[in-house]
């Protein structure tokens, strides 16, 4: 009797316990960054194939660091493009180059990468040749001594563009430059490597990224007196500069179709030699090691893969939607009401639920486009602005109808150097 009730209550419980973990491996699929599923939008994975797939550094795309003259700036992914005549060797690209670079050798979707390039040019590079810089600005007129940037580029893009709670590049604040790798930062996320009795086993993957952004949040807020978390900065460029080092860096392969980022893999892309105890950082350098697989063709990372991966990822970290920023002293992160931010659109609760967050910064991101570009920026503008209003519609996105930027003039990181947007 107490032997039968013993079988049955132990049925019971590895039913239960099967029971539960099938729910939870559902809820896994729909909602832990750890499984490469939940970032599909409708997409799956498409298999590999190492002849589409491989990325040529031979001929004319044969590594070629930079010379004098030539710029290289904040983002990884373009100065190894311009390393490898993806893009031009002298780091001024035109919309057309970049958007075709970062496909041929990364699979970026079209829409993301026009809506990155459009940007740029509009915010920081040259609206007349459809053109931008990597790295420095270009000096055009005025004197030597006071000689007049004809574009910022992404260098002088802070606060447009360029943001603090950078992976590896610095806060500008904290270090006078937002461009280089800062060896300590680079050295912690390369510390995380998942497997260190094995190293062939390590996979710098999103959650690794994601747990590494969480400690570099805290970084800026202990270390960066003018820390500042900008509402499109903050909550765009920031997770985007985490996400893509997985999806665009990673090497693809038929036992990691979604992507396996080792460590030599990383240091190829960040510019990084030697051994683990003798890293060197040479700035510029960035390279696409040999025998390197790029995303399969008709898999993408586009615009809806990153956005929905970036609800995903708020939704179990809300910290990174606080924009806001330190008042002038470490530890006095404030954050500003997210209903005032958005003339009570969305609140801190409302922009966790569905794909809040994508619908937020697709309007902020067209709100700081100026509203009449010259003639030429007109025809891309519009098919970014095509996407962006497919996209609301698909996600029944409530309407934002502006950004009251007066709120972050508390914050000496943005009131000393606001950037130029207009919204
Ligand atoms: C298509 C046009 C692109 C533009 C205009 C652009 C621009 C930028 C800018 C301005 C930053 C600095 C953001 C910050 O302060 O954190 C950045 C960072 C970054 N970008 Fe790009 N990017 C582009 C494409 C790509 C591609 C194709 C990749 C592929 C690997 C990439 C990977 C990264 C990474 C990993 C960072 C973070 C660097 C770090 O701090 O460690 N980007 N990008
Ligand atoms: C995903 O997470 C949300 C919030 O934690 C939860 O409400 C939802 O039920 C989860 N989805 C699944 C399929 O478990
Ligand atoms: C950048 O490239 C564009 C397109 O090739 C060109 O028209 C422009 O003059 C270049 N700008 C600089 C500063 O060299
Ligand atoms: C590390 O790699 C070894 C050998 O491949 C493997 O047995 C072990 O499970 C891995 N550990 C982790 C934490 O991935
Ligand atoms: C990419 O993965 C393939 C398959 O595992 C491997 O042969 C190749 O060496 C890897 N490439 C790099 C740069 O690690």
């Amino acid at each position: 009797m107490t032997v039968l009730r013993l079988f049955v209550f132990l049925i019971f419980i590895v039913g239960q316990a099967m029971e539960m973990a099938s729910k939870l491996l559902a809820a896994r699929n729909m909602n832990d960054s750890s499984h490469p599923d939940a970032f599909r939008v409708d997409k799956r994975t498409i298999g590999f194939d190492p002849v589409l797939q491989y990325v040529s550094i031979t001929g004319e795309h044969a590594f070629l660091p930079p010379g004098p003259g030539d710029k290289r700036g904040p983002c990884p992914g373009l100065n190894v493009l311009a390393n490898h005549g993806y893009i031009p060797h002298d780091g001024n690209t035109t919309i057309d180059q970049v958007v075709k670079g970062a496909y041929e050798v990364f699979g970026m979707g079209r829409d993301l990468a026009l809506a990155l390039a459009v940007y740029s040019t509009a915010l920081d590079g040259d609206i007349t040749t459809l053109s931008f810089s990597i790295g420095e600005g270009y000096l055009d007129s005025g004197s030597i001594l006071s000689p007049v940037l004809s574009q910022n580029g992404l260098t002088g893009s802070h606060n447009n563009f360029e943001a603090d709670v950078s992976p590896t590049r610095g806060d500008l604040f904290e270090y006078g430059n937002n461009h280089d790798v800062q060896m300590i930062q680079f050295s912690q996320l390369y510390n995380l490597q998942s497997n260190i009795s094995d190293p062939s086993q390590d996979n710098y993957d999103i959650p690794l990224l994601t747990s590494f952004r969480a400690s570099r949040f805290q970084q800026s807020i202990e270390n960066n007196p003018d820390f500042f978390n900008g509402p499109l900065t903050g909550i765009f460029v920031q997770p985007a500069a985490y996400q893509f080092i997985f999806h665009f860096v990673a090497n693809k392969s038929e036992e990691y179709p979604e992507g396996r980022l080792g460590r030599d893999v990383l240091k190829s892309f960040f510019a990084i030699t030697g051994p683990d105890d003798d890293l060197v950082y040479n700035p510029g350098h960035e390279r696409i090691p040999d025998n390197w697989y790029k995303r399969a063709k008709g898999d993408d990372y586009d615009l809806a893969s990153f956005l929905h991966e970036v609800c995903i990822i708020a939704l179990a970290n809300p910290r990174f939607l606080s924009v806001g920023g330190n008042t002038g002293q470490v530890n006095t992160f404030t954050g500003v009401n997210f209903a005032d931010l958005t003339g009570g659109v969305f609140n801190a609760e409302t922009l966790l639920e569905g794909n809040n967050v994508g619908c937020y910064v697709l309007q902020t991101l067209v709100m700081a486009l100026p509203t009449s570009p010259a003639g030429k920026l007109e025809s891309l503008r519009t098919e970014l602005l095509g996407n962006v209003d497919a996209m609301l519609k698909t996600w029944n996105c409530p309407i934002l109808e502006k950004i009251d930027n007066s709120l972050l003039e508390q914050f000496p990181g943005y009131s000393r150097y606001p950037g130029n947007r207009v919204a």
